[in-house]
């Protein structure tokens, strides 16, 4: 059936789905396979020289893994995307496509610290540069901080961990006017809650271990092609997506077209370094997919309903959440996330670092964990965890402080998840 004129729950469950020609299996299969049976010596030759529509090799096409990531391009609005086997493969695979030695990205400040480690860590070893520019920065000063060799510019639709929504329409503008794409982690908010491409993204990156799963069971990472850049009219910036292969074989722009970008990472990037996910995970992720609007409801009225009662209790000292009425990205939450900033509830406590110790140590039914996006409520104190490497000064500038606690809000019974919480905080009283 065609799914594309369809909404978004039935689009979750249908689009991209196969029917197997032998089985007429309802469920997409787990097709557990390394290879693909070659008819003939000719026909070996076309698969690897892509001009077989059939398939070569499990390590970029595998048909449980096209169809989740069919799936996903269709929630997101693209139109084609890889799965890869983590979503900091994802990051990475995005920048090795677009960057090389001597290259340049620029960067919003406030984002998942993995992909912080990344940039400051391997990607600076390799030779790729950065540049990061606050929440503050206006047009203007982005502007002025592309550079001739700059890549792109990467950004979160909502940053992990202290909320807040990013300006989209400002770095689009900025990214069209440089000539590079605007890529977005989109993982916390997911397609049901903001499509980044509605707003003028190129690349959409997805940690699918989080939320599109749902259910903590499972690591994998997306990269969505948004058909919208324009890679021939800069090719001097990007030849990688215009220069023909060996023995004539074509560009990816004459190839694949719109999908370039997607073609590139399949037929290069990815086969080049081969973070594949293995089909078992990506057969697991259909499965959260299929419920992904309904989950994400009840996420967000739970992490609304935490968030309010968070904000009133006398051990709290901040609450994070851009749809309090008092935070300050308010107005670009209603514009991107319409629907609701996420689940993740980021709280600062009276009491500082012991405060946050006890606080943690007295949870029963919230999981002390590293991860978002579960079905569980999770909570983890980042300073000792995942900032845990970054000097005091460092942490303050991304708005770690030490007595900062990230909630990732599951769907248990919200007033379950409140008397946890509110028992646990009870213990605090008296280390403010
Ligand atoms: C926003 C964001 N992007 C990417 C990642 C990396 O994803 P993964 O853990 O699947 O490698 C994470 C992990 O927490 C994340 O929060």
């Amino acid at each position: 059936m065609s799914t594309a004129q369809a909404g978004f729950s039935t689009r979750q469950i249908h689009a991209g789905s196969i029917v197997d020609a032998e089985s007429r299996a309802r469920v997409t299969p787990i097709y557990q396979t390394s290879g693909y049976v070659f008819d003939s010596f000719d026909e070996g030759a076309e698969r690897f020289a892509g001009t077989s529509p059939l398939r070569a090799y499990s390590r970029t096409d595998n048909p449980t893994n096209v169809v989740a990531a069919k799936r996903i391009a269709d929630l997101e609005g693209g139109v084609d995307g890889v799965l890869v086997g983590s979503g900091q493969a994802a990051i990475a695979m995005t920048v090795f496509s677009l960057a090389s030695a001597g290259d340049h990205l620029l960067t919003t400040q406030l984002l998942y610290e993995g992909t912080r480690e990344m940039l400051r860590g391997s990607l600076l070893r390799q030779g790729v540069t950065s540049t990061a520019l606050d929440e503050h920065a206006t047009e203007a000063d982005w502007l002025a901080a592309v550079r001739p060799n700059t890549k792109a510019i990467y950004t979160e639709s909502i940053p992990n961990p202290v909320g807040g929504v990013t300006d989209l329409d400002l770095l689009a503008r900025v990214a069209k006017r440089a000539g590079v794409p605007l890529v977005v982690d989109n993982t916390v908010a997911t397609p049901y809650l903001c499509r980044p491409f509605e707003f003028g993204a190129d690349i959409i990156i997805h940690s699918t271990s989080k939320w599109l799963a749902g259910h903590g069971s499972v690591i994998g990472g997306a990269v969505i092609d948004g058909g919208s850049f324009d890679w021939a009219a800069n090719a001097e910036r990007f030849p990688q997506f215009t220069a023909p292969g060996p023995h004539g074989r074509p560009s990816a722009v004459a190839k694949c077209g719109r999908a370039a970008y997607a073609g590139l990472l399949r037929s290069s990037t990815i086969i080049e370094y081969g973070p594949t996910m293995p089909p078992t995970s990506s057969f697991l992720l259909l499965h959260g997919i299929e419920t992904l609007s309904l989950r994400m409801q009840r996420h967000i009225s739970n992490a609304h309903a935490v968030a309010d009662a968070l904000s009133r209790h006398p051990a709290v000292a901040r609450v994070h959440h851009a749809d309090l009425a008092g935070s300050p990205y308010r107005a670009l939450a209603d514009r991107f996330t319409p629907l609701g900033a996420g689940s993740i509830v980021t709280i600062e406590l009276h009491g500082g670092r012991a405060a946050a110790r006890t606080f943690l140590d007295s949870l029963d039914l919230v999981t002390q964990m590293t991860h978002i996006g579960d079905v569980r409520t999770l909570a983890i104190h980042m300073a000792s965890t995942i900032h845990g490497k970054l000097t005091d000064q460092e942490r303050e500038a991304v708005g770690i402080s030490d007595s900062l606690v990230r909630i990732s809000v599951g769907l248990e019974d919200v007033s379950d998840i409140i008397a946890d919480l509110t028992q646990a905080l009870a213990k605090t009283e008296g280390l403010a």
